[in-house]
């Protein structure tokens, strides 16, 4: 998508960035959830933008050189279009040249959509955690890459 921008996230996107949450996500983040996650200076926000409105976004919170990926979403009418791709791809970038070396995450395990993406983007499936998830009760895929020269 030519005119796509994949800028930081800001409080001001905190609205739209919420509807796109509660449509994903059965326990979404709140706004206060997403705000808190801005003011830490160890995260890293981005999200894609066209023409003014905000088509996907996605987190990392950093610590001791390692990266845990959250909230990544593409809203619906938008997706594989690759924004999802290069959303991930731009947060890597940018949290490597914050010194973050190894990036991990854990995904559904049915979700083939996302768990592609990341394997594209060489993550590796490294362990299930079995019934992590609630709404409804499902395994954890727990994925790995890096470390990143
Ligand atoms: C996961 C998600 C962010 C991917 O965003 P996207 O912009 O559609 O992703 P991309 O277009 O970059 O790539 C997706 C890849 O996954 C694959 N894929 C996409 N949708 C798929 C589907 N419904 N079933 C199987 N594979 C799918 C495609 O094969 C694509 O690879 P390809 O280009 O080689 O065909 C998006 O589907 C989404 O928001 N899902 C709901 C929220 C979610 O599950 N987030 C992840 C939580 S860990």
């Amino acid at each position: 998508m030519h005119d796509m921008l994949i800028r930081k996230m800001t409080e001001a996107d905190l609205d739209e960035v919420c509807v796109i949450e509660q449509e994903t996500f059965s326990e979404p983040w709140s706004k206060d959830d997403f705000c808190k996650a801005l003011r830490d200076i160890n995260n890293g926000y981005l999200v894609a933008e066209v023409r003014d409105e905000i088509i996907g976004y996605c987190g990392y919170w950093g610590i001791a050189g390692e990266g845990n990926i959250y909230n990544m979403a593409v809203k619906k009418e938008y997706r594989r279009q690759c924004i999802g791709f290069y959303l991930l791809e731009h947060l890597i970038k940018e949290a490597v040249k914050g010194g973050i070396s190894s990036f991990t995450l854990e995904v559904r395990s049915s979700n083939e959509a996302a768990i592609r993406l990341y394997e594209r983007l060489g993550f590796q499936a490294t362990a299930i955690r079995k019934d992590f998830y609630t709404k409804p009760k499902e395994d954890a895929v727990i994925m790995w890459l890096g470390p990143i020269q």
